[in-house]
């Protein structure tokens, strides 16, 4: 049932990692979606935000209690979908593989590739669905990309446009060896939730764009012998805080 507001909702957001609500959010009512697909990873939870109206999903719970393989990503897009979102920024934490995405940086990127498995990658595998072949040449929405990278300058936030974001299984951090296969390949960023979410997203017609996190430099991309997970969580709370600066001046 979409919600009386639903007409409303000028933009959608999934917090990552280190994103667990969206600060400044007011005027907020939460609602727990039933999908088809099952539950979402938890209430859709709508407010007002720079004079707009917003909807904010944790993906991986707001207790971060779903790893990035176990995270119901077809209900999450359903549930915003069903709820009248049509355009959805995914925020997500990311490893930088390339040289200047370093920890703190955030880049909007504009390719991907998946290198998950095992996960529910659309909405056609159940029984009397229609079959449909998306096009995803161009995995993100590039107009809802530019606006977001046109916010980050308003904003004074630097970020990066475009790379190309692999996908992983997680919820471990990649070998050395894997991470040298991703650069590759071609990838500049390594993330795990990344994917099916942006193939779903198209697949329901949303604008879709992710704003990337850089947590720490992926294995054997930076100085560290390991990856510490107390930095990560530093980091990301350091980038985090740029996210509704950015996403404000893209409401404006
Ligand atoms: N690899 C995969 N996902 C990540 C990383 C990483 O190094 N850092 C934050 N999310």
């Amino acid at each position: 049932m979409p919600h009386p507001d639903h007409a409303s909702i000028d933009l959608a957001v999934i917090g990552g990692s280190g994103l667990y609500k969206f600060p400044g959010l007011e005027n907020t009512t939460r609602q727990a979606v039933d999908t088809p697909y099952g539950a979402a990873s938890g209430d859709v939870v709508t407010g007002d935000f720079a004079g707009k109206r917003i909807a904010f999903l944790a993906r991986h719970g707001e207790g971060h209690t779903l790893p990035p393989h176990r995270v119901n990503y077809r209900a999450n897009l359903w549930a915003l979908h069903s709820l009248g979102a049509r355009r959805v920024v995914g925020v997500n934490a990311v490893g930088g593989i390339r040289g200047d995405m370093g920890p703190r940086m955030i880049v909007v990127p504009d390719q991907l590739i998946d290198y998950t498995h095992g996960r529910y990658t659309s909405y056609c595998d159940v029984e009397g669905a229609e079959v449909k072949h998306i096009d995803f040449s161009e995995p993100y929405t590039e107009a809802l990309r530019l606006q977001l990278l046109a916010a980050a300058r308003a904003a004074n936030v630097e970020a990066i446009g475009g790379g190309c974001y692999g996908a992983t299984q997680g919820p471990r951090l990649e070998t050395r060896a894997e991470i040298a296969r991703l650069k590759r390949d071609g990838c500049d960023l390594v993330g795990m939730t990344g994917m099916p979410e942006a193939a779903l997203a198209r697949e329901l017609g949303l604008e879709y764009a992710c704003l990337a996190l850089v947590a720490n430099f992926a294995a054997g991309c930076g100085d560290e012998a390991e990856i510490s997970i107390e930095e990560i969580f530093a980091h990301l709370a350091a980038a985090t805080a740029e996210v509704p600066r950015i996403l404000g001046a893209m409401l404006q």
